[in-house]
């Protein structure tokens, strides 16, 4: 660093052909060339003074023009001191002017001063970047560890700052946190207004937790937090919580929002699927997963249908912890026959006819999905409201509308005959002649 900033100015051009990288006082071609191609004012000035003490003459100036370049002016009252060395050039009306071998070359050198300047510069640069070059590899060291204090010197002072607690990571499947935060949302909030909450999932007891509410309840925040302090646990941070305790996850998997994969052609729902069926692919027991509203894509039918059946997949099949939100308090009465899925709430109250956000977390399924009383906050026309409730109650009192029955892309097939053909096989009884001649007529069958 010390050699770098001996050679080089502090702001260094964005291109080494632009000049100007080398520092003034490192090179002495650079700084003569500079001098130079500043129009070589010095020299011309030396050479002015010289002239004049060599032939006594005290008004000889030397000039440029664009014709000639540098010479040298004599008025006419001195003509007969001018030294025999000068090579007259042009006779002016008050004198003469005159070139010299010196003033020649200084003009060569001032013209191609630029060029060399450049030159010597870039090869100067090249120089420095080679001795950079042989300490790369300690340079990028010393970068990765600033890079990693830096990083521990934000978690900890967020974690000072923010009143994080230091969370405990064991080997065991529980995952307990007591008045849990959203790092992000809470630092946007005026401070004190987030409202905690605690979470607790465990494979063999809570392991599916089921959370209800309204839109705009708090339920994606939920989840999200709890996701987050997973990860920021297990990185070794500070967690934004009273106290909290994560049995190690072997991966987290979350399905949230619809960043939408339009531009390749694949719809929401598409998406959501795939990532759905992901999840379901690889989760373990150790995983923690965060699924946000699936089903959300599609008919209300067909999503409460996906949504149920993807969460008793992650009880019967998985046992992973599991955040399942959705606002098809439908799926509450999934707990009524899985013993280890829990339903919570994100708490509202009506208040004279306005719904509030109470934010807090409770135990229970919420049993309202209040869409018409959230569609109202957000300034929907009071004729669309009203006509609103008036289609839901029709609704829930068992009327069907005539088109929502969504039919299913793939028919339930009938099944094979094959099959039955199959099951009905007697294989202790059985020669290898008959099962050759079985193997035929499948064949045939299918
Ligand atoms: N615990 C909380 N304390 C304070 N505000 C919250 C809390 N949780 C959510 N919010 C606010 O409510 C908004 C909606 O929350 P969100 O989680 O998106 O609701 P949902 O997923 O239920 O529709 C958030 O943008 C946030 O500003
Ligand atoms: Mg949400």
């Amino acid at each position: 660093a010390a050699r770098l900033a001996k050679a080089l100015v502090d702001e260094p051009p964005y291109l080494v052909k632009d000049g100007g990288v080398i520092r003034e006082g490192y090179d002495k071609t650079v700084d003569e060339c500079r001098r130079l191609a500043d129009g070589g004012k010095d020299e011309i000035l030396a050479i002015e003074a010289r002239e004049q003490k060599d032939s006594g003459i005290a008004t000889l100036k030397v000039r440029y023009n664009r014709v000639f370049g540098y010479y040298i002016e004599i008025t006419k009252t001195h003509l007969a001191k001018v030294p025999a060395r000068y090579i007259r050039k042009q006779t002016i009306a008050t004198g003469e002017r005159y070139v010299t071998p010196e003033l020649a070359e200084l003009e060569k050198k001032v013209l191609t001063a630029e060029e060399t300047l450049l030159a010597r510069e870039a090869e100067l640069f090249k120089a420095e970047v080679m001795a950079v070059a042989e300490v790369a590899a300690q340079v990028s060291a010393a970068g990765a560890a600033l890079a990693l204090a830096d990083a521990c010197a934000s978690l900890a002072d967020v974690a000072a700052r923010r009143g994080y607690c230091r969370p405990v990571v064991d080997d065991g499947l529980v995952l307990e946190l007591t008045d849990a935060r959203h790092p992000v949302i809470e630092a946007m909030l005026p401070s004190g207004s987030f409202v905690p909450n605690d979470c607790r999932l465990d494979p063999d007891a809570e392991q599916l937790v089921l959370i209800t509410g309204p839109n705009m309840a708090g339920k994606s925040t939920y989840m999200r937090q709890v996701a987050q302090i997973a990860l920021l646990a297990q990185i070794g941070s500070f967690v934004p919580a009273k106290a909290a305790q994560i049995g190690v996850c072997d991966r987290v998997f979350t399905r949230v929002g619809a960043a939408d994969n339009l531009s390749r052609g694949d719809s929401t729902f598409m998406v959501e699927m795939r990532e759905t069926a992901q999840i379901l692919g690889k989760a373990t027991r150790r995983s923690l997963v965060i699924l946000d509203e699936v089903g959300r894509g599609t008919s209300t039918f067909d999503g409460v249908s996906i949504a149920w059946a993807v969460a008793e997949h992650l009880h019967d099949a998985i046992g992973a912890r599991t955040l399942f939100a959705t606002h098809y308090h439908e799926l509450v009465a999934l707990a009524d026959s899985r013993p280890r899925v829990r339903n919570v709430s994100v708490a509202v109250r009506e208040h004279k006819n306005e719904i509030v956000f109470l934010r807090r977390v409770v135990p229970g399924g919420a049993n309202k999905s209040y869409g018409v009383d959230v569609a109202r906050l957000a300034g929907l026309p009071k004729q669309v409201i009203a006509r609103s409730r008036e289609i839901m109650t029709r609704l829930e009192g068992g009327a069907q509308l005539g088109s929502t029955t969504q039919l299913s892309l793939l028919p339930t097939a009938a099944p094979s005959p094959v099959v039955g053909k199959i099951a009905s096989i007697d294989i202790n009884n059985m020669t290898p002649l008959e099962a050759l001649k079985l193997l035929a007529d499948l064949k045939a069958l299918v």
